[in-house]
């Protein structure tokens, strides 16, 4: 089980579980999947944890099937909306002496120094780069001489009682919790190039109930947040627009999978039952997607207006990629968006991810190629686990991640 990594994805749809790899190939290998239905969160918010539980338990128990092994302990994802990253340096000074790993962990501990308001804690740490004497971008400083080292890091800050109700729900599965990973490190790992992490990309995962939207830029994360909105409510839309069940709403939805009236090629009529009026009537196909469309624009435009709110400008040589199930199935989604954005757009194809299949699956995927890459073939451990850790006096694994971490990125 050593090297193989067990993500979680909580989903306001479903749970989905995997067990994978990166070789040394830098490809995925995925040796079990499992999906649940999941109806504990509410946008994106857990709110019932015996009902979540008892869908990771379920994906959980369908991966092992899946691979055939048992697993104790996993990493899980977070949403933009119960975290903010936040960037903070620390410098000591070295008097020209040769920097001790005693120093780099000093000042590792140092960086964590950050004010946090009483309702958030400290998820994780992840360093950028350290820089000595003005050189920066270096990844292990240990042994170089110079007279000032600066480190660079984003910590990871998460609402208590978001990452509480995320702990208990693994307990209550009776899995380990390895780490909690952002949703925006783990999308852009598997969903964005390196260049487009460089040049400028807004990563938006359009889920049931919650969209994330991410912007990444000169490789680092620099913008990340949530609306409260997603595919569910394009099913709403369609159920009241029409007059029809939710059920019968999802169903048309996922039968015609497409956002915009100008893709249609044959507007037949399609008999749905009137819930007002218990009996059936016809309507067009574009009624249908009339609804979806404008709700997806709306999307968008939401997406659109969180960005220009906080001033970020993306070149127009950047990207918009898009993943999550809510759109990823959908045609019509890309034009939209790049009407709304005016930049190129792109759809995530989980096809093309090894072993991933399915859009579902994606940001579990992620989540592997992330941890991954933190930490070359074994469990990270982030700042909720490295709590316990400190206890035991373990300070050198929080050492070697961030040195492999280095070793990794650049
Ligand atoms: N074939 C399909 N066509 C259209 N929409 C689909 C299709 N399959 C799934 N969806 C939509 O995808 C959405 C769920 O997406 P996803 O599985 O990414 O969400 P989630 O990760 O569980 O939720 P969230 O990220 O919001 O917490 C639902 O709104 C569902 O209706
Ligand atoms: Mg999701």
């Amino acid at each position: 089980m050593s090297d193989w990594i067990v993500s979680i994805d909580i989903g306001t749809s479903n749970v989905c579980a995997l067990i994978g790899k990166v070789n040394k190939y830098s490809q995925i290998e995925i040796a079990g999947r499992g999906i649940a239905p999941c109806s504990g969160l509410k946008k994106g918010v857990i709110v019932d944890i015996d009902s979540t539980a008892a869908s990771i338990r379920k994906a959980v128990e369908e991966a092992e099937a899946d691979a055939n092994m048992r697993i104790d302990s996993a990493y899980v994802n977070i949403h933009g909306m119960h975290v903010n990253v936040v960037n903070n340096k620390s410098w000591m000074s070295l008097n020209g002496r040769e920097i001790s790993r005693e120093d780099l962990e000093n000042i590792l501990r140092d960086v964590r120094d950050i004010e946090i308001p009483e309702d958030r804690q400290l998820i994780d740490v992840i360093p950028r780069q350290f820089i000595i004497d003005g050189y920066d971008e270096i990844t292990d400083p240990v042994g170089m001489v110079g007279t000032r080292l600066e480190v660079d890091a984003d910590m990871l800050v998460g609402k208590i009682t978001s990452v509480q109700n995320i702990i208990r729900s693994m307990e209550r599965a009776d899995i380990k919790l390895d780490g909690i990973v952002a949703e925006a490190f783990a999308g852009a790992e598997i969903c964005l190039s390196v260049d487009e992490r460089d040049i400028g990309a807004v990563l938006l995962d359009v889920g049931g109930s919650v969209t994330d939207v991410s912007v990444f830029q000169g490789r680092r994360l620099v913008f990340y947040d949530s609306i409260p909105v997603g595919g569910d409510h394009v099913t709403n839309d369609i159920a009241i627009g029409l007059r029809i069940s939710n059920t019968e709403a999802e169903k048309i939805k996922r039968q015609f999978e497409l956002a915009l009236t100008s893709l249609i090629k044959n507007d037949q009529e399609i008999s749905v039952l009137d819930i007002n009026e218990n009996k059936k009537k016809n309507v067009k196909v574009s009624e249908v997607v009339e609804i979806i469309e404008a709700r997806v624009y709306e999307i968008f435009s939401l997406c659109k207006g969180l960005l220009d709110r906080a001033g970020i400008s993306i070149p127009k040589e950047g990207n918009v990629v898009m993943t999550g199930a809510g759109i990823s199935y959908v045609d019509g989604c890309k034009q939209l968006a790049q009407e709304v954005f005016e930049l190129p757009v792109r759809v995530t194809q989980a096809g093309q991810i090894q072993g991933v299949l399915k859009p579902e699956f994606v940001a579990a995927a992620g989540m592997i190629r992330y941890i991954a890459s933190v930490k070359k073939g074994g469990s990270r451990a982030s700042e909720i686990k490295l709590k316990k850790q400190e206890k035991q006096k373990n300070e050198e694994s929080l050492f070697e991640r961030i040195i492999n971490f280095f070793k990794k990125i650049f």
